[in-house]
């Protein structure tokens, strides 16, 4: 009789158990640490494989697909974002690449909006003022921030996690919801958001919400330029990409007062040295990317990349199927 080989997956870290679960009945290795894997040892343990379950911390180029060799099948990121994957190269082999969107849409909507009530109202700075013993009497005019009452918020970017963002927003009374996007988008009416330029966005918005992907097209889109064009008193908050912003522009806009603060999950490059020059400024939040940071998120993107491996071996669509 025949013997069927069991197919070969190669994993790049420890992940939430979900996924793993659900990859069972596969011959599954991983590179059991919770630290990325050096770029030389996934070239050693992917020949082979058929598949490869991957984070955002891993470059999967030419080179490491030529190392799998012709049997891979498909590279299942466990993100949302594929820009480490080199899309054109995997579909010259006719390799398929899928990611994890939906489930981790609330988990950063939500850090999206945390991040921006802690950097318009100050909060840290507040948080810091009570620890150092810097809380004295009441005074009127100390740690003042902004509020969302009544203001022009505009959000770069309106797909899931832009329209999660809109939709809490929203319940905070502000004035007008502008955005902007590659293209307009049906449910932009459900939370009466307006397409508009992206010089009108800049210009006349007091929060801007930053929650596209990084593409030729956005990379450095906010630069030395356009922070000039942004209201004094605007608050910057990134949760998409760091290479949207062109860091060394944004610590001159922020020192220079062009604008009034920036919460940043991402930056460039990740991980953000702690003597960067942004970490030493009050006005700038910076959080160590952990938009998806929840159970709920991590187990459900493990699962999500386990089963979008499972669908390509069976022949099926999955759930990210990256085009
Ligand atoms: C993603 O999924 O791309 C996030 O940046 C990490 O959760």
């Amino acid at each position: 009789m025949p013997t069927t080989e069991k197919k070969r997956i190669y994993v790049t870290r420890r992940v939430p158990q979900p996924g793993m679960d659900l990859l069972s009945e596969y011959e599954v290795k991983i590179w059991d640490s919770d630290e990325a894997i050096p770029q030389e040892e996934l070239l050693k343990n992917v020949p082979g494989i058929d598949a490869l379950f991957c984070l955002l911390t891993d470059k999967i180029d030419a080179e490491v697909l030529d190392a799998a060799g012709p049997n891979l099948k498909v590279v299942a990121t466990m993100s949302v974002g594929y820009e480490h994957i080199d899309i054109a190269e995997c579909r010259k082999r006719n390799i398929r690449v899928c990611n994890t969107p939906n489930v981790s849409t609330d988990s950063v909507a939500e850090l999206t909006v945390s991040l921006l009530l802690l950097t318009t109202r100050r909060l840290l700075e507040g948080v810091a003022a009570v620890k150092n013993g810097e809380w004295g009497k009441w005074k009127p005019m100390w740690l003042c921030g902004t509020e969302l009452t009544r203001r022009t918020v505009g959000i770069l970017g309106l797909g899931r996690i832009g329209y999660g963002v809109a939709r809490r927003l929203k319940p905070f009374g502000i004035k007008e919801l502008l955005y902007h996007d590659v293209c307009q988008v049906c449910y932009a009416d459900d939370v009466g958001a307006k397409f508009v330029d992206f010089e009108t966005m800049i210009k006349e918005s007091d929060v801007i919400c930053i929650c596209c992907n990084l593409t030729p097209q956005t990379k450095e889109k906010f630069n030395k330029q356009i922070f000039k064009k942004m209201k004094n008193n605007a608050v910057l908050i990134n949760t998409g990409r760091g290479g949207v912003i062109k860091h060394d522009d944004l610590y001159d806009a922020l020192r220079n007062n062009d604008i009034f603060a920036a919460g940043l999950d991402v930056t460039d490059p990740e991980p953000l040295p702690a003597k960067h020059q942004l970490v030493s400024l009050p006005n700038c939040i910076i959080l160590p990317h952990m938009g998806s940071n929840t159970w709920d998120s991590r187990n459900h993107m493990s699962e999500t990349a386990a089963k979008n491996i499972i669908s390509v071996f069976e022949g099926q669509c999955a759930i990210g199927e990256v085009h």
